[in-house]
C-alpha cells in the first residue's frame, strides 16, 4: 500500500512513545521506507535502536551529525520525505511548529519539508484543552498541517480524559489517507456491507456467509479518497472504519428503508451487501418448539433495494455486484439492465480465493455502455480501489 514511500516518523517525548514502535511496524509493513528522527526527551522513553532496528534505517537524534559529507542531514531528509508523521507529538513541538522555531533535529525538518505533515497530539488532557495549545492547533490546521486527535481514557498521568495518542492503526490510516490523490472530494458515496439477517423467532434467522469484507474496503478506500462516505452495514465481526458515518441494521427491510432514506444525498451507491431475497413470512414471538420430523418455513420476497435505486426518477451513479456460481457473464449483464444500473462487479464465488469471507477476490466487471473488463486475483482492498478508478472515470465522463 505504501510501496516506494518515504516517511519521516518524527517521535517526542512522552510515554506514549512505545505505541509508535507499533506504528513503525504498520508503516513498515506495508512497504513504506521509514526513516525516525528522535527528540532528545523521546530518547529518554524509548531507545533509539528499536526503532533503527525496525525500520532498518539510521535514527536521527543530532542536528549537527552530518550523513555525509555532501548531505545536510536535515535538508536531505526533509526533501526526500513524502509524509511527515509526528506520533507521539506533544504540546512543546505543536507550539514550537506553530511559531516557526526550529532549535533541533526534528523542529528543523518540520519547517524545511514540503511534504504533508501529520501530527499525532499526545498529553496531560490540562495540556490539552489549555487555550494556549489549542490556538497553536488551530493555527496549524489552518496553514494545512494535518491532525489525528487524541482519543479519551485514563492518561499516564492519572487524569481521565482526552490526551491519549490515537491508536496506531488510527495514525496508520491517517498516513494512507494523506497520501491519496483526493480523487472523490466533493462526492457523497453509500456503501451496503455485509449480509442481512432475517429472523424466524426470537433465537434463530436466515443469513449468508457475507463478512463484510468487500464493502468495509470499499467504504474506506472512497473515504482516502476524499468521498463523504456513508455505509449501510449488516451484521458483521469488523470495526467501523474511521471517518466513515456508520448505520448498522439487520434485515433487508431495515436496510432498504435506510438506503432510501439517503439515496437523495448520494452521488454513488455501491451495493456490496447480501441482502438476503426472502424472510420469513411470520416472525414467531416466542421460540419455535421442535415438532414432528420435518418443518416448513414459509418465505416472502424481500424488495429489491437496488432495483428500487435503479427507478428512481433520478438516480445515483449505481454499482451492483452479483456473486455467481455459474453463467456469471450472462447472469451479471442480466442484472445491470433488469436493476438499471451503471457498473455490476461479477465475482464467481465458488473459487476458494474469491467472494465470501475470503481477504481476496476476483472479478469482472460490466458497464451499462456493453463494454467490461477483468481484475485479476487481489485483495478486498486492492479491489476496492480498482472498482473506485472505474467510478471515478465514470463521474467525470459524465
Ligand atoms: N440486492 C438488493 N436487494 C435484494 C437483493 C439483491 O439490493 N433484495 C443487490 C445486491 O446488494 C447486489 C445485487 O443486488 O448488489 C445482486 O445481488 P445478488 O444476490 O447477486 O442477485 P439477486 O438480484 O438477488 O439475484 P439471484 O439471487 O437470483 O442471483
Amino acid at each position: 500500500m505504501l510501496k516506494g514511500k518515504k516517511i519521516i516518523l518524527g517521535i517526542c517525548g512522552g510515554i506514549a512513545a512505545y505505541k509508535s514502535v507499533e506504528l513503525l511496524r504498520l508503516l513498515t509493513k506495508s512497504g513504506a521506507d521509514v526513516h525516525v528522527i528522535m527528540t532528545r526527551a523521546a530518547r529518554e522513553f524509548v531507545a533509539p535502536l528499536t526503532f533503527q532496528t525496525l525500520s532498518m534505517n539510521p535514527v536521527h537524534t543530532d542536528l549537527f551529525n552530518l550523513i555525509s559529507e555532501q548531505e545536510i542531514g536535515h535538508i536531505s531528509l526533509a526533501d526526500r520525505a513524502d509524509l511527515f508523521v509526528v506520533a507521539p507529538a506533544t504540546a512543546n513541538i505543536i507550539g514550537k511548529v506553530a511559531a516557526g522555531i526550529a532549535d533541533d533535529m526534528l523542529t528543523t525538518t518540520i519547517m524545511a519539508t514540503k511534504a504533508p505533515v501529520l501530527f499525532a497530539p499526545a498529553m496531560n488532557v490540562n495540556m490539552y484543552t489549555n487555550p494556549l495549545y489549542q490556538e497553536n492547533e488551530q493555527k496549524l490546521r489552518r496553514l494545512g498541517y494535518l491532525f489525528e486527535a487524541p482519543v479519551s481514557g485514563t492518561l499516564a498521568c492519572g487524569w481521565e480524559g482526552e490526551g491519549k495518542l490515537a491508536s496506531p492503526e488510527a495514525i496508520f490510516e491517517s498516513a494512507i489517507s494523506a497520501l491519496t490523490e483526493k480523487k472523490l472530494a466533493g462526492r457523497t458515496i453509500m456503501v451496503t456491507a455485509g449480509p442481512t439477517r432475517e429472523e424466524i423467532d426470537p433465537v434463530r434467522y436466515i443469513s449468508n456467509h457475507s463478512s463484510g469484507k468487500m464493502g468495509y474496503a470499499l467504504a474506506c478506500e472512497a473515504r482516502r479518497r476524499g468521498a463523504r462516505v456513508l455505509l449501510i452495514s449488516g451484521p458483521t465481526a469488523l470495526p467501523a472504519p474511521g471517518g466513515v458515518s456508520v448505520v448498522n441494521v439487520t434485515s433487508a427491510i431495515e436496510m432498504q428503508s435506510e438506503v432510501m432514506a439517503r439515496a437523495a444525498e448520494c452521488d454513488v451507491v455501491i451495493k456490496a451487501a447480501a441482502v438476503a431475497d426472502y424472510r420469513p413470512l411470520a416472525r414467531s414471538g416466542t421460540k419455535i418448539k421442535k415438532k414432528g420430523e420435518s418443518s416448513v418455513i414459509e418465505l416472502v420476497k424481500n424488495p429489491d433495494i437496488l432495483a428500487g435505486l435503479g427507478s428512481l426518477e433520478t438516480r445515483p451513479f449505481l454499482v451492483g455486484f452479483a456473486a455467481e456460481t455459474d453463467a456469471l457473464a450472462e447472469n451479471a449483464a442480466k442484472k445491470l439492465k433488469e436493476k438499471n444500473l451503471d457498473m455490476i462487479v461479477a465475482n464467481d464465488v465458488t473459487q476458494a480465493d474469491a467472494g465470501f469471507n475470503v481477504d481476496t477476490n476476483r472479478a469482472r466487471f460490466f458497464f451499462r455502455d456493453g463494454s467490461g473488463s477483468e481484475s485479476g486475483l487481489m485483495s478486498k482492498n486492492q479491489l476496492a480501489g480498482v472498482i473506485l478508478d472505474h467510478v471515478a472515470a465514470h463521474l467525470e465522463s459524465r
